[in-house]
Parts: C-alpha cells; sequence; structure tokens
C-alpha cells in the first residue's frame, strides 16, 4: 500500500515539474505561475474545472479565488473535504483577462490531465462548466449541445486509459453568478460524490 502510494506521488511530482516549466502553448508567456492542481492522489472523484483565474495564477493553486470558495463551501455543506477529492483544471496556465482557453491550448495542455486520471485513477471525473465538459465528453464521442442538457447524468468514458464516470456539471463561477443556479451544482456534487440526504441548498 505505502509502496503504491509512494510510486503515485513521486509520478506526480515529475509532472508538477513539467507543467510548471511547460512552454508548450502560448499561455506560458503570461502566467505567473502554472496551476498543476492538488489534491489525494487517492481520491475516488477527481474535479476538472476551467483554466487558473487571477488568484490561482499569483498562488499556484486551483480554486482559490471567490469560486473556489463556494466550491468549498458545497463539498463541506456534502461532508467531503478538498483534501479528499484531486481538483485541476483543463488548462494549467491562467488565458490573460480570463478569455475562453482556445483549442490549440486546450489540445497542448490535454496530456497532463490524461495523466493525472492515469495516476489518480478515479472513478468519477467531474466536469465543471462547459469546456471542461467539452473536453471530457469529447473522449466518450458524445456529442455536446451544452452544459445544461449534460449535466447531473453520468458518462462512461475512458480517458488515459482509466474508465471514468463524467458527470458534467455548472462552473462555480456561473453558479456565483446566479445563486438560482447553486442547486444544480449541489445536486450534481452530491451525486457525483455518492452524497445523499443532507439537505444544504437551503444556507447556500
Ligand atoms: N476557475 C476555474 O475554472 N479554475 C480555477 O482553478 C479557478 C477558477
Ligand atoms: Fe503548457 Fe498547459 Fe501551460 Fe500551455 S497551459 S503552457 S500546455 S501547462
Amino acid at each position: 500500500m505505502a509502496a503504491i502510494s509512494m510510486g503515485k506521488r513521486e509520478e506526480m511530482d515529475v509532472l508538477e515539474r513539467l507543467i510548471s516549466s511547460c512552454r508548450k502553448c502560448p499561455l506560458h508567456m503570461s502566467r505567473r505561475r502554472a496551476v498543476p492542481g492538488e489534491g489525494s492522489l487517492e481520491a475516488r472523484v477527481m474535479l476538472v474545472g476551467e483554466a487558473p483565474g487571477e488568484r490561482e495564477d499569483e498562488e499556484g493553486r486551483p480554486f482559490v479565488g471567490q469560486a473556489g470558495r463556494l466550491l468549498n463551501e458545497v463539498l463541506s455543506g456534502l461532508g467531503v473535504s478538498r483534501g479528499e477529492v484531486y481538483i485541476t483544471n483543463v488548462v494549467k496556465c491562467r488565458p490573460p483577462n480570463n478569455r475562453d482557453p482556445e483549442d490549440a491550448e486546450v489540445e497542448a495542455c490535454r496530456p497532463y490531465l490524461e495523466k493525472q486520471i492515469q495516476i489518480v485513477a478515479p472513478r468519477v471525473v467531474v466536469a465543471l462548466g462547459r469546456h471542461s465538459a467539452r473536453l471530457l465528453l469529447g473522449y466518450g464521442g458524445v456529442r455536446f449541445r451544452g452544459i445544461m442538457q449534460v449535466r447531473g447524468r453520468a458518462y462512461r468514458v475512458r480517458i488515459g486509459g482509466v474508465d471514468v464516470d463524467v458527470v458534467p456539471t455548472i462552473h462555480p463561477a456561473a453558479a456565483l453568478y446566479n445563486p438560482r443556479n447553486r442547486p444544480l451544482l449541489v445536486e450534481d456534487l452530491r451525486r457525483a460524490l455518492g452524497r445523499r440526504g443532507t439537505d444544504i441548498t437551503d444556507f447556500l
């Protein structure tokens, strides 16, 4: 058991160093710090956002700004700590002015996410927002029509040699922007995390 975990940690350390010095796409020119990802390497659930924002770019950690605070609240409301899941993004460097990542950037960065999925081997991968959903569902050949059409369902997909259930949901920033969307995020994460019962939607 310990030997297996140590292997994973070493593999992830190598990957994190590769990402931190990566120059495979133009986003490396404007980033302050790359944001590889963080969390448990034994996680059953991996959360994949879109791209680092300003705070993430400063700290080199995923979801540490406002959207991250909401994500933390939802997770803890469901009885899950950040340390129990693994959190990363589709692209590991911040796009200038938080613009959408371009296809070529997503394509250049994709092998890192595949490797992370291979190392952690989660059962469930939650796609936070449409960019993440489009990419992850693409591995299963699922045609992406829009986040509202796919959210809350589980799609069996093979990524990095690992069979995972991809569960798309809305991006936490969208739930911040429109509080009426928050219950959707809560319900989808509840499903992805295999939690039931606790009704936390009241105080979100
Ligand atoms: N939004 C994202 O998609 N990812 C982050 O890490 C932070 C905000
Ligand atoms: Fe490399 Fe990904 Fe950063 Fe582009 S976004 S420079 S591919 S780590």
